[in-house]
């Protein structure tokens, strides 16, 4: 194991921290044998689990299709709390393991399942979209999921005037920019519900042209790259090819040479042949992606770690195995719903 993970990581973790994680990663393998698990690891894991332990690596979509396909009894999942979710609501006849016992996220925490049933309150009939960085509540309150790899898409698959689409600001922002709508963000004090695209307000205010209701929430990762960030490197590297997530700004994105989901940003890498790229997303998989293309110079911004994925390690990963940790529960009348949204999306693509 030791040899296997030094010749992919040899430059970008240090020796004596290889010697040690592959130990670990020796006791997870058996474990998981034993066990008869899965393990899935989403892309922004630390490069020695990433590389080490996951059958499967991939993006928030790619894991979920995992998920839905495993018939190992049990799913641990090298990812976040809201990614464990929607594994236990796909597959719910599985254990679903989470190897930290929160692994947040600020999106997810940004809106309650409260706030997307005032939404709807205020936008009678409009279908709401929300992206599967939420928790199963918010989800169950939804008419179909999306993720970063097809938000464009799911929204144009509704064929309708008006989408409620959250909680994500920037990825609404920039799903807009991308289909052509015209964004508002509403407050939620008490109103009589406001009139839809294609009706006519009375008042000489003519017709409303929203046709996409977002919500203010923000990855706390993604929402720090600035342009001035983009045009310090360029500055330095003119060649630099740069790639955004969909959840950074969208100056950001229109600043940047490619944006996309993890998964994607991963394959422009690998098909293209800059002889730099900048990475603007968290770090650990400028690391990966890094590890993966030797020939490369992966440039990064290197003080954008997410706090929750940086929870997942290695030990807290052979622990959950050990000890059956942390167990992902979703209520069946919750899970019900949101089984609806998050399929509707797979069906989709
Ligand atoms: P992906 O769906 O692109 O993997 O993104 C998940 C995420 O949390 C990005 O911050
Ligand atoms: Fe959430 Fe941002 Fe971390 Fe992704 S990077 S899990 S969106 S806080």
């Amino acid at each position: 194991m030791y040899e296997k993970m030094k010749a992919r990581l040899e430059k970008i973790v240090p020796d004596v921290e290889l010697r040690y994680k592959a130990e670990i990663a020796v006791e997870i393998n058996e474990l998981k044998k034993q066990k008869n698990a899965v393990i899935l690891g989403h892309n922004y894991m630390e490069p020695a689990l990433f590389y080490s332990v996951p059958d499967f690596t991939g993006d928030s979509l790619d894991l979920s299709r995992k998920a839905a396909q495993t018939d190992k009894d049990i799913i641990v999942f090298c990812g976040v709390r809201f990614m464990a979710e929607t594994a236990k609501i796909l597959n719910p006849s599985k254990t679903v393991l989470l190897p930290a016992e929160k692994a947040g996220c600020s999106l997810a925490e940004s809106i309650t399942a409260e706030d997307v049933r005032a939404l709807k309150a205020k936008f009678p009939g409009v279908p709401v979209v929300t992206y599967v960085n939420t928790y199963a509540d918010v989800k169950a309150e939804s008419d179909i999921c999306c993720t970063s790899s097809n938000a464009a898409a799911v929204v144009e698959s509704l064929h309708s005037d008006t989408v409620i689409f959250l909680p994500d600001e920037y990825l609404a922002k920039n799903v807009a920019n991308e289909t052509g709508k015209h964004i508002i963000f509403p407050t939620l004090a008490p109103q009589p519900p406001l009139p839809l695209a294609g009706e006519g307000v009375k008042g000489g205010e003519g017709q409303l042209d929203y046709q996409l209701i977002g919500w203010h929430g923000r990855c706390e990762v993604h929402e720090k790259f600035t342009v001035k960030d983009i045009e310090a490197v360029r500055a330095q590297f003119p060649d630099v090819v740069v790639l955004s997530h969909p959840e950074c700004s969208p100056e950001v994105v229109a600043a940047s040479n490619f944006s996309g989901s993890t998964n994607a940003m991963i394959r422009y890498v690998q098909q293209t042949k800059a002889p730099r790229y900048l990475v603007l997303t968290e770090c650990a998989m400028g690391d990966n992606i890094a590890a993966a293309n030797p020939e490369k110079d992966m440039l990064r911004l290197c003080m954008v770690r997410c706090p929750h994925m940086n929870t997942i390690t290695m030990e807290e990963t052979r622990d959950a195995l050990k000890f059956n940790r942390y167990v992902i529960d979703v209520p069946e009348e919750i899970r019900v719903r949101a089984y609806r949204a998050v399929q509707r999306m797979l069906e989709i693509g």
